[in-house]
Formats: structure tokens, C-alpha cells, sequence
């Protein structure tokens, strides 16, 4: 339980996963998109035609799934389903899944498995409330959910994606609601999490900031 940990959360496209990614990158620490774990259940579940809204037959296929983690992707058995994880259907299907208990801990000491020498940088929701209470470090990021939508926007742009911001902001907002106003692990801060709005930051700004935050930890 000596490796550390820092814990990144907040919102739908608050910039947890390049804030994530790039920290992990300047200490050397393994990442967590724990996002990702909720997505590929979630879609493992639609194709399995089951009914998103029963969460036990949910969690019972999450122990027969063949996960793949490789290079920052991520295999569904021989496929690679990265690209279709971070579809924004498949976003909304991880948080119709995420709100069930047993889905939850189903999903549990895989995430736990993450954490390794000489550290873990997590990233999700509820990474600093229930998965990593004694992290060393909780970051709770937010953004305006304009500013969200609009690089949410930029990314799609610019794979050759078309989308509307409109009907993205209300797609995240919907995701968010629901992530907030569950009974189970809800998206809240934890008490002793700093909180970053990076609305107004570059992601060198964000990442000197938690870097700096770090260092005053040590
Ligand atoms: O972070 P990302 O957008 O990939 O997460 C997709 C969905 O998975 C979230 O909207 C949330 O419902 C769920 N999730 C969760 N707990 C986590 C990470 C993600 O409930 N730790």
C-alpha cells in the first residue's frame, strides 16, 4: 500500500484522460482510465443484446470478458475496440451501466490491479472517493460545460468527425446528471480533494499545476 497514487476526477470532458496521461508521463506512473473500463462493459453489454437496465446480468458478463490493455489501447479479445470506445454512444452506454451496484463491484479489483510501482495516476469519478480513499494526491478537475463541449467539438473536428456542439453539451450534461445524481459512487469531490478548473489553462498549465501540488506532498 506504499505505492503511490494520485487521483484525478471530474466531469465528462473535463481533460482528466490528457491530464492523466501527461502526468503519468513526466513522473514515470502507470495510468488508470478507469472510463474505459465502464465504456467496454458497456458495450460488451449492448452486444450482447442485454438489457442495460439489469444490473446483475450486466456484472455477471464482466468476469468473461477478454480484456487486452496494450500501448494505451485497449482489445476486446483480438479486437481492437478503442476507437469505438471513445464514441460518444458508447459513453452514454458506459453511464447506463456505471449506476448499477454489482456492475460497480464487478469492476472493482480490476481497477485496483492498476496500481503498481512506482505509482498510479487514476482517472474516473470516483478514484479519490472509493477506489483510492488513501491516495496521496485527489485532484477534482472542472470546466465550464461550454468549454467542454467546445473541445469535445475540436477533438471530433478534427478526426474528420462532423457533430453538432449543441446537441454534444446536451449529451454531456445528461451524462453528468446521471453520473451526479446516482446512489452509487455519485461524481462528487472527495473532502480532501484540490479542486483545478481549467477552463482558462493550457494542459502544460494543468499538468505543472498537479505536478507542483505533488511535490508539496512528498
Ligand atoms: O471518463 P469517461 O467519460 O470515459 O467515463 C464514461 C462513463 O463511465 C462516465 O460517464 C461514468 O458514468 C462512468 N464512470 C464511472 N466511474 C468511473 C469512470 C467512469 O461511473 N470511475
Amino acid at each position: 500500500e506504499d505505492i503511490p497514487v494520485i487521483t484525478i476526477d471530474g466531469p465528462t470532458a473535463s481533460g482528466k484522460g490528457t491530464l492523466a496521461d501527461e502526468t503519468a508521463k513526466a513522473l514515470g506512473f502507470a495510468v488508470l482510465d478507469s472510463g474505459a473500463l465502464y465504456r467496454v462493459t458497456g458495450l460488451a453489454a449492448r452486444r450482447a443484446g442485454l438489457n442495460l437496465d439489469d444490473g446483475h446480468a450486466v456484472a455477471a458478463i464482466v468476469p468473461t470478458l477478454k480484456l487486452g490493455f496494450r500501448d494505451g489501447h485497449v482489445f476486446l479479445g483480438e479486437e481492437d475496440v478503442s476507437a469505438r470506445l471513445r464514441a460518444e454512444a458508447t459513453g452514454l452506454l458506459a453511464s447506463q451501466v456505471a449506476v448499477h451496484p454489482p456492475v460497480r463491484q464487478a469492476l472493482h479489483d480490476l481497477q485496483l490491479s492498476f496500481r503498481r510501482l512506482p505509482g498510479l495516476v487514476a482517472d474516473g469519478r470516483d478514484m479519490g472517493t472509493a477506489l483510492f480513499p488513501g491516495a496521496d494526491l485527489k485532484v477534482f478537475l472542472t470546466a465550464s460545460a461550454a468549454t467542454r463541449a467546445e473541445r469535445r467539438h475540436k477533438q471530433l473536428i478534427s478526426k474528420g468527425i462532423s457533430a453538432n456542439i449543441t446537441s454534444l453539451r446536451e449529451d454531456l450534461e445528461a451524462r453528468d446528471e446521471r453520473d451526479k445524481n446516482r446512489s452509487a459512487s455519485p461524481l462528487e469531490p472527495a473532502q480532501d480533494a484540490l479542486l483545478l478548473d481549467n477552463s482558462d489553462l493550457s494542459i502544460e498549465e494543468s499538468v505543472t499545476q498537479v505536478l507542483d501540488w505533488w511535490q508539496q506532498r512528498r
